[in-house]
């Protein structure tokens, strides 16, 4: 299993998890935060003013999946949020040792 944690810009998250949506039935965790990446948030234009602050406004998802998922789920996001401009995000992806679903107290691949 593999946890994926996606920032990418806010208005792009309504696609992103669209075509999430069409490709199963896995959970989502999604957080608003607010982030720079190497140009330290210069030059980046959000809502169409450029942010003079460091900070620029990111969602970050976080997605537990089995491995033979990681290439598709990877493939969406890239797909839905990119624009091919500065700030576009960037996809994390970590070993995952464990889930349990506490309701079932299933764990592993059951409990995505
Ligand atoms: N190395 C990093 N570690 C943790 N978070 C990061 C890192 N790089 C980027 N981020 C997060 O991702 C967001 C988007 O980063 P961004 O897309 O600007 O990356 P970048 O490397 O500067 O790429 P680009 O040149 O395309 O802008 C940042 O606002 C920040 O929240
Ligand atoms: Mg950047």
């Amino acid at each position: 299993m593999k946890l994926i944690k996606a920032v990418i810009n806010p208005y792009k998250l309504d696609s992103v998890r669209e075509s999430l949506s069409e490709l199963g039935d896995f959970g989502l965790t999604v957080s608003e935060v607010k982030g720079y990446g190497r140009q330290k948030g210069q030059h980046e234009i959000y809502r169409g003013a450029e942010y003079e602050i460091s900070f620029v406004p990111k969602v970050s998802l976080e997605i537990a999946i089995a491995d033979e998922m990681v290439d598709r789920v990877v493939a969406l996001i890239v797909e839905q949020a990119k624009t091919g401009k500065i700030g576009d995000g960037k996809i994390f992806i970590l070993p995952l040792e464990e889930v349990i679903r506490i309701r079932t107290s299933e764990t592993g691949d059951d409990a995505l």
